[in-house]
Protein backbone atom coordinates (compact mmCIF):
# COMPACT_ATOMS: atom_id res chain seq x y z
CA UNK A 1 0.00 0.00 0.00
CA UNK A 2 1.65 3.63 -1.37
CA UNK A 3 0.42 6.30 0.55
CA UNK A 4 1.84 10.12 0.36
CA UNK A 5 1.92 13.03 2.42
CA UNK A 6 1.52 16.16 0.62
CA UNK A 7 2.37 19.76 2.13
CA UNK A 8 2.04 23.26 0.76
CA UNK A 9 3.26 26.12 1.11
CA UNK A 10 5.24 27.73 4.32
CA UNK A 11 4.77 24.07 5.61
CA UNK A 12 8.51 23.54 5.16
CA UNK A 13 8.61 25.68 8.04
CA UNK A 14 7.00 23.79 10.97
CA UNK A 15 9.42 23.81 14.11
CA UNK A 16 9.81 27.53 13.86
CA UNK A 17 6.99 28.87 11.81
CA UNK A 18 4.46 30.37 14.57
CA UNK A 19 5.01 27.43 16.79
CA UNK A 20 1.85 28.62 19.46
CA UNK A 21 -0.47 27.42 16.16
CA UNK A 22 1.89 24.97 14.84
CA UNK A 23 3.74 23.38 17.73
CA UNK A 24 7.41 23.16 18.03
CA UNK A 25 8.04 19.72 16.29
CA UNK A 26 9.72 20.03 12.32
CA UNK A 27 7.86 17.50 9.97
CA UNK A 28 10.80 15.47 9.14
CA UNK A 29 10.76 14.62 12.91
CA UNK A 30 7.10 13.78 12.90
CA UNK A 31 7.06 11.79 9.58
CA UNK A 32 10.12 9.78 11.15
CA UNK A 33 7.29 8.69 14.09
CA UNK A 34 4.55 7.93 11.44
CA UNK A 35 7.49 5.44 9.33
CA UNK A 36 7.55 4.10 12.94
CA UNK A 37 3.70 3.70 13.36
CA UNK A 38 2.53 2.62 10.10
CA UNK A 39 6.03 0.02 9.33
CA UNK A 40 3.84 -2.35 6.48
CA UNK A 41 2.95 1.00 4.59
CA UNK A 42 5.24 2.96 2.03
CA UNK A 43 4.86 6.64 2.90
CA UNK A 44 6.12 9.62 0.79
CA UNK A 45 6.42 12.91 1.82
CA UNK A 46 6.80 15.79 -0.69
CA UNK A 47 6.66 19.75 -0.01
CA UNK A 48 6.58 22.20 -2.21
CA UNK A 49 5.46 26.55 -2.01
CA UNK A 50 4.63 26.06 -5.54
CA UNK A 51 1.40 25.86 -6.37
CA UNK A 52 2.31 23.86 -10.02
CA UNK A 53 4.46 21.88 -8.22
CA UNK A 54 1.88 20.19 -6.03
CA UNK A 55 -0.57 19.69 -9.13
CA UNK A 56 2.33 18.13 -11.17
CA UNK A 57 2.74 15.84 -8.03
CA UNK A 58 -0.90 14.88 -7.54
CA UNK A 59 -0.85 14.14 -11.42
CA UNK A 60 2.24 11.62 -11.20
CA UNK A 61 0.91 10.24 -7.60
CA UNK A 62 -3.02 10.50 -7.92
CA UNK A 63 -3.22 7.27 -10.68
CA UNK A 64 -1.29 4.36 -8.47
CA UNK A 65 -1.21 5.54 -4.81
CA UNK A 66 -3.55 4.56 -2.68
CA UNK A 67 -4.59 7.72 -0.80
CA UNK A 68 -2.96 10.97 -0.56
CA UNK A 69 -3.07 13.27 2.78
CA UNK A 70 -3.04 16.71 1.82
CA UNK A 71 -2.60 19.84 3.71
CA UNK A 72 -2.13 22.57 1.00
CA UNK A 73 -2.04 25.18 2.73
CA UNK A 74 -2.86 28.85 1.99
CA UNK A 75 -3.79 27.57 -1.33
CA UNK A 76 -6.39 25.42 0.29
CA UNK A 77 -8.65 28.59 0.75
CA UNK A 78 -7.90 30.11 -3.54
CA UNK A 79 -6.99 27.33 -5.70
CA UNK A 80 -9.63 26.10 -8.20
CA UNK A 81 -6.68 24.35 -10.02
CA UNK A 82 -5.54 22.17 -7.10
CA UNK A 83 -9.58 21.01 -6.50
CA UNK A 84 -9.35 20.63 -10.11
CA UNK A 85 -6.36 18.43 -10.21
CA UNK A 86 -8.21 16.55 -7.11
CA UNK A 87 -11.04 16.09 -8.96
CA UNK A 88 -9.12 14.84 -11.96
CA UNK A 89 -7.36 11.71 -9.79
CA UNK A 90 -8.79 8.89 -8.75
CA UNK A 91 -6.60 8.31 -5.43
CA UNK A 92 -8.51 9.33 -2.49
CA UNK A 93 -7.67 12.50 -0.93
CA UNK A 94 -8.05 13.37 2.55
CA UNK A 95 -7.37 17.36 3.44
CA UNK A 96 -5.73 18.31 6.83
CA UNK A 97 -5.08 20.91 8.74
CA UNK A 98 -2.87 21.34 11.86
CA UNK A 99 -4.97 24.46 13.13
CA UNK A 100 -8.65 24.66 13.35
CA UNK A 101 -9.00 26.99 10.84
CA UNK A 102 -12.76 27.55 12.03
CA UNK A 103 -11.11 29.23 14.81
CA UNK A 104 -9.21 32.05 12.96
CA UNK A 105 -9.51 34.43 10.27
CA UNK A 106 -12.66 34.50 8.16
CA UNK A 107 -10.66 33.97 5.14
CA UNK A 108 -9.44 30.97 6.36
CA UNK A 109 -13.21 29.29 6.85
CA UNK A 110 -13.55 27.88 3.31
CA UNK A 111 -11.56 25.87 1.80
CA UNK A 112 -11.99 25.13 -1.80
CA UNK A 113 -10.68 21.32 -1.85
CA UNK A 114 -12.77 20.38 0.80
CA UNK A 115 -15.65 19.55 -1.41
CA UNK A 116 -13.38 17.34 -3.94
CA UNK A 117 -12.23 15.42 -0.81
CA UNK A 118 -13.15 12.51 0.87
CA UNK A 119 -13.04 14.54 3.92
CA UNK A 120 -11.73 16.72 6.05
CA UNK A 121 -9.24 16.52 9.58
CA UNK A 122 -8.77 20.75 11.11
CA UNK A 123 -7.36 21.60 14.19
CA UNK A 124 -6.33 18.53 16.00
CA UNK A 125 -2.68 18.88 15.22
CA UNK A 126 0.14 17.18 13.14
CA UNK A 127 -2.08 13.97 14.62
CA UNK A 128 -4.22 14.78 11.95
CA UNK A 129 -2.11 13.26 9.65
CA UNK A 130 -1.80 10.13 11.55
CA UNK A 131 -5.53 10.10 11.85
CA UNK A 132 -5.54 10.56 8.12
CA UNK A 133 -3.62 7.39 7.24
CA UNK A 134 -5.45 5.51 9.49
CA UNK A 135 -8.52 6.16 7.96
CA UNK A 136 -6.58 5.60 4.06
CA UNK A 137 -5.66 2.10 5.50
CA UNK A 138 -8.82 1.33 7.01
CA UNK A 139 -9.91 1.63 2.91
C1 LIG B 1 -2.95 25.34 7.52
C2 LIG B 1 -4.04 26.41 7.67
C3 LIG B 1 -3.97 27.43 6.55
O1 LIG B 1 -4.96 28.42 6.72
C4 LIG B 1 -2.61 28.10 6.55
O2 LIG B 1 -2.52 28.97 5.45
C5 LIG B 1 -1.49 27.12 6.54
C6 LIG B 1 -1.58 25.95 7.41
C7 LIG B 1 -2.95 24.37 8.72
O3 LIG B 1 -2.36 23.30 8.58
O4 LIG B 1 -3.50 24.69 9.77
O5 LIG B 1 -0.47 27.32 5.91
O6 LIG B 1 -3.23 24.59 6.36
Amino acid sequence: MKIIIINGPNLNLLGTREPAIYGKKTFEEYFEFLQMEFPGITLHYFQSNHEGELIDKLHEVGFTYNGIVLNAGAFSHTSIALADAIAAIEAPVVEVHISNVYAREPFRHRSLLAAQSMGCIVGLGLMGYQLAIEFLVAG
